[in-house]
């Protein structure tokens, strides 16, 4: 439909219509779902308002959105057709691993192939638009979301945020297989205080910008159709009611125009944060605030018109909302065709096809990470192994918002192996409290898989640990084993990076596994086995300890640093005087079964201007025998400028593939751009003087070289 049809609806439509299509609404709203529980069920609407609100939360399958649509259509004055949303996070009937682990693949390429094929499977089933890419900034893994996040540095994030966007919207998501994108949580959600779900965040305005940021501008860049408001505050304003975030920020200084979203209750939530009187003066400070959808509260449904009707509220405001709606079901084709490429021949041809089931495997290839390894992998195949834990047979490591995922059907570690290695010698003990049987198993093999970390009920939304380590049963079931057999290969499942240095300093290889998908544990066993070669890096430092949280490679001097590789407290200087300053394990790290080697850093010139640039390049070359892929990682320091600048900043990324004794060159142009930063005056703009870059294999690489702006 053209512009100027939409502005004619527009017009026609009346006040109370307008207002209905900011209103969103879950499933159990329109009857046949649970019964409404909590505030919902207070909302007192009439009978069929849902059937006239303009979007619907969380609903799916081709045939009951047809249904739905048809009966919203038939229901709204101007027939107009609704827009179904939910969360596809890490696919949909195919679970693909956690947006962590997939940050930790270092591939923002292979995060867009997943969200195409997570799109393929959503539209199929009749959803128009998902709430992701989640990217939000996570440096604290108490804070259960670090699961939905890709980690802890804000260019990364930008970079898997712009791939995920592209990847779920294509070049059009009006096209078949295609739908819209939604960032979320705008802003700063992982910067909440103590890692404590929904609480406030306390952070300079320059972090803000700085840190927090990035990624929502590069998904807004990549043309992102809606953002997400946060449950948190910012300068003590909820981000739900925070016109300066959104009004000032991510409108006009970014110049957004697509459809602004509150996060679930949110707009209500502002009166709880103790910031909005009652909902009117929510509805109020959430439309002025620019907020057009008001998801599952009835502040606009009871109050907007009434605020507009005595002239609080411009109904300029409610019309430029519903417009942004409009366009974005016009985009979507819905006026021309109000059920997409919902089809039960799709869903069925599509939804948990075996592409997608390989590219789950393909994709935990990528995702997995070999934290330490003394030697003992790859395993040879000869050995008589014990695999001990209950993890090593729970499908609840398909992933916390795998909502719509086939769990019955998610491959665990157990029938990994029975169905790729059947010859292998192994014993099972499936548990975490047996340890008669785990010792005695443990005894009589050669080398012993311990599975311990979280299932997906212990991370993801109001997930929050104080504690990041290993549960007592758990630690429990490694110090009795460890006593009957040191070979120990620890295998990690869960959402956060957990605090496990004993058992780390004891096992003789740890690897992290994350929650790996519908079928990323045949990943983990390839990788134990010597099949894969493991290429993952950590995208969010593994602590020693919750004490050290927040935590980030990109990290500052202090006045008194303390000097890199000092061991022990050394008193007063900026550390702690029972655990390292450093992570367990540091963003980027992540080993190989190949010995990839890094030629020094050759810089093109030492010297650039701002509209400049300098090419630094490197010679990567795998002296192992077996493929390998190489995150080959760019990081940049502005020695001194007018406020203090982290020491390490990650600038650059290229995963590269190298064969057997393969060497390839790896170059990165170093841009005016990139060495910009909120100065004192919080302009954003480089400054002369000294820089030092490094490209090697993670933050901790030392193959540097240093040059000048000048
Ligand atoms: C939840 C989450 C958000 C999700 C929304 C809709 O509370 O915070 O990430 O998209 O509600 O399910």
């Amino acid at each position: 439909m053209d512009k100027s049809k939409l502005e004619a609806l527009l017009k026609d439509m009346s006040l109370t219509e307008k207002i209905e299509q900011l209103v969103q609404l879950h499933g159990n709203f329109f009857g046949g779902g649970e019964k409404l529980t909590g505030p919902e069920a207070e909302f007192d609407l009439p009978e069929d308002f849902p059937y006239r609100t303009g979007s619907v939360l969380g609903e799916r399958g081709a045939e009951k959105l047809h249904k739905l649509q048809d009966e919203i259509m038939a229901k709204q004055p101007h027939h107009i057709p609704a827009v179904f949303m939910t969360d596809v996070i890490h696919g949909y009937e195919t679970a693909f691993p956690v947006p962590i682990a997939i940050g930790s693949s270092f591939d923002p390429k292979l995060a867009e192939e997943l969200a195409s094929a997570a799109a393929l499977e959503a539209s199929a089933a009749g959803i128009h638009v998902t709430f992701s890419p989640m990217v939000d900034v996570a440096r604290d893994s108490r804070w259960g979301r670090c699961m939905e996040s890709t980690g802890e540095d804000p260019w990364l994030n930008g970079q898997f945020a712009a791939a995920m966007v592209k990847g779920f919207q294509g070049d059009d998501y009006g096209k078949k297989g295609k739908v819209a994108s939604c960032a979320k949580h705008f802003a700063a959600y992982g910067a909440v205080q103590s890692g404590r779900d929904y609480n406030v965040t306390e952070i300079s305005e320059r972090t803000l910008f700085e840190d927090y940021l990035p990624p929502y501008k590069a998904a807004v860049d990549a043309g992102v159709s809606m953002v997400m408001t946060a449950f948190n505050t910012i300068d003590r304003v909820p981000c739900t009611i925070n016109k300066r975030l959104m009004r000032d920020i991510l409108r006009k200084k970014w110049g957004f125009e697509g459809v602004l979203i509150t996060d679930y209750g949110a707009i209500n939530e502002s009166i709880i944060h103790g910031a909005s009187e009652d909902k009117k003066d929510a509805a109020r400070k959430a439309i002025e605030a620019g907020c057009d959808v008001d998801m599952v509260t009835d502040c606009y449904a009871r109050y907007l018109e009434e605020l507009v009707n005595e002239g609080t509220v411009p109904e300029s405001l409610v019309d430029e909302a519903v417009m942004r709606l409009l366009e974005l079901k016009n985009r979507l084709g819905l006026f021309e065709n109000p059920y997409k490429d919902g089809s039960d021949e799709s869903e069925k041809k599509y939804c948990f096809c075996k592409e997608h089931r390989e590219l789950s495997r393909k994709a935990a290839e990528e995702c997995t990470v070999l934290l330490k390894n003394n030697g003992v992998l790859p395993l040879s195949g000869k050995e008589k192994i014990a695999i001990i834990g209950a993890l090593a047979d729970d499908k609840e490591i398909t992933g916390t918002w795998a909502l719509f995922a086939c769990k019955e059907k998610t491959v665990t570690l157990k029938e990994a192996f029975e169905q790729l290695y059947p010859k292998a010698d192994i014993t099972y003990v499936i548990s975490d409290s047996d340890t008669e049987s785990a010792v005695s198993a443990a005894k009589a093999a050669d080398v012993v898989i311990l599975a311990l970390g979280e299932n997906e009920n212990y991370t993801g939304e109001s997930r929050s640990r104080a504690d990041i380590s290993l549960f007592k049963e758990q630690k429990e079931l490694f110090s009795k084993v460890y006593e009957a057999n040191k070979n120990i290969v620890t295998v990690l499942f869960g959402g956060r990076p957990l605090a496990v240095p004993d058992e780390a300093e004891k096992s003789a290889a740890m690897l992290e596994a994350w929650l790996p998908g519908s079928c990323g544990c045949y990943a983990v066993a390839d990788i134990l086995f010597g099949k894969v070669n493991p290429s993952g890096r950590l995208s969010m430092s593994m602590p020693y300890c919750s004490g050290q949280l927040p935590i980030s490679y990109s990290a500052y001097s202090t006045g008194r640093p303390k000097p890199d590789g000092a061991k022990g407290f050394i008193p007063f200087l900026s550390n702690y005087m029972d655990v390292p300053n450093v992570p367990l394990y540091p963003f980027g790290h992540g080993l190989s079964y190949s010995d990839i080697e890094y030629s020094a850093v050759r810089l093109d010139k030492a010297e650039m201007t701002a509209d400049d640039k300098i090419t630094a390049s490197v010679t990567v070359k795998n002296n192992g025998s077996m493929p390998a892929w190489e995150a080959v990682q760019l990081y940049i320091r502005d020695i001194k400028a007018s406020v203090v600048r982290p020491m390490k900043q990650l600038k650059g990324l290229q995963k590269i593939s190298l064969a057997p004794n393969e060497e390839k060159t790896v170059s990165f142009e170093i841009s005016g751009e990139m060495l910009s930063f909120y100065d004192i005056n919080m302009e954003f703009k480089p400054e002369k003087g000294k820089f030092t870059l490094w490209i090697g294999g993670s933050s901790l690489t030392e193959n540097s070289a240093d040059f000048e702006l000048i």
